[in-house]
């Protein structure tokens, strides 16, 4: 087991990448503490994660809101007694057009995708120590463009500069920060109509789309010490789209 005894934060945890997340980490002996806007779901998937034998609650956090980010951080090293792996994973991405997009649309994307990691990082480093980690989950949108998603690229283009520059500031504590670019993944979220998905997969080089568990096993390398040496860095996880 790699992260036997470690306390992990994940935020969006209640499904699709964030819920994958939750249970590799639990597979490798974390404790786990699972926050989301959707309480309900989010009680439901930390059952899931205590049936791997670890410990697991769900909180309440929307990652844009200062004092819910803060409660979920504080209320995780009360129960753990510290914060070791903090993974910044809730993100939204509504198809907008550009030229009707709102500022509110706009707000609301960059508060949720950018300024939620902001806040989580900050309150979880002040609680780590040694070897901590803080693991972001960006997008190959943050690399190439998407038509519909001009904030959504502005995001996670955000997070990545955000991430080298974060790993620079928390070197000297030993804290590594990384990013994780997932390509097109299987979830509730990204959900499809068949022709669409169709499309998709022919535009992936590995010829199908990436599941929870894909970007998992990466949040899990960059978790354990195998990444020891390796910060500021944002790994595409993407079945080769982005190597065309
Ligand atoms: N699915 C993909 O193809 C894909 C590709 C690249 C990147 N990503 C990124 O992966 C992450 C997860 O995506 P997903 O596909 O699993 O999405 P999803 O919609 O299936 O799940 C997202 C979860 O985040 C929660 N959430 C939404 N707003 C929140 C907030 N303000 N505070 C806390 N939780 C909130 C939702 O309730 C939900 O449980 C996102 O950051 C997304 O941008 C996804």
């Amino acid at each position: 087991m790699l992260l036997k005894g470690k306390t992990a934060v994940v935020t969006g945890a209640s499904r699709g990448i964030g819920l994958g997340i939750a249970l590799a980490l639990a597979k490798e002996g974390c404790n786990v503490v699972l926050g989301d806007i959707d309480l309900k779901g989010c009680e439901e998937a930390a059952k899931k994660v205590q049936k791997l034998k670890v410990k697991a609650f769900a909180v309440k956090c929307d990652v844009s809101k200062k004092a819910e980010v803060d409660s979920m951080i504080s209320s995780a090293a009360k129960k753990f007694g510290k914060v070791d792996i903090l993974v910044n994973n809730a993100g939204i991405f509504p198809f907008v057009d550009f030229s009707k997009m709102s500022e509110a649309e706009w707000d609301r994307v960059l508060d949720i995708n950018l300024k939620g990691v902001f806040l989580c990082s900050q309150a979880a480093a002040k609680s780590m120590k040694e070897g901590g980690r803080i693991i972001s989950i960006s997008s190959i949108a943050s690399i190439i463009g998407f038509s519909g998603l001009s904030h959504y690229c502005a995001s996670k283009g955000g997070i990545n500069g955000f991430t080298r520059a974060l790993a620079l500031e928390l070197a000297p504590r030993k804290i590594n920060v990384n990013a994780v670019a997932p390509g097109a993944i299987d979830t509730p979220g990204a959900a499809s109509d068949e022709k669409t998905r169709k499309q998709t997969v022919m535009g992936i080089p590995l010829g199908r789309m990436g599941t929870p568990e894909d970007i998992a096993n990466a949040v899990v390398f960059l978790a354990s010490e195998k990444s020891d040496y390796i910060t500021g860095q944002v790994i595409v996880v993407d079945g080769g789209w982005t190597a065309k």
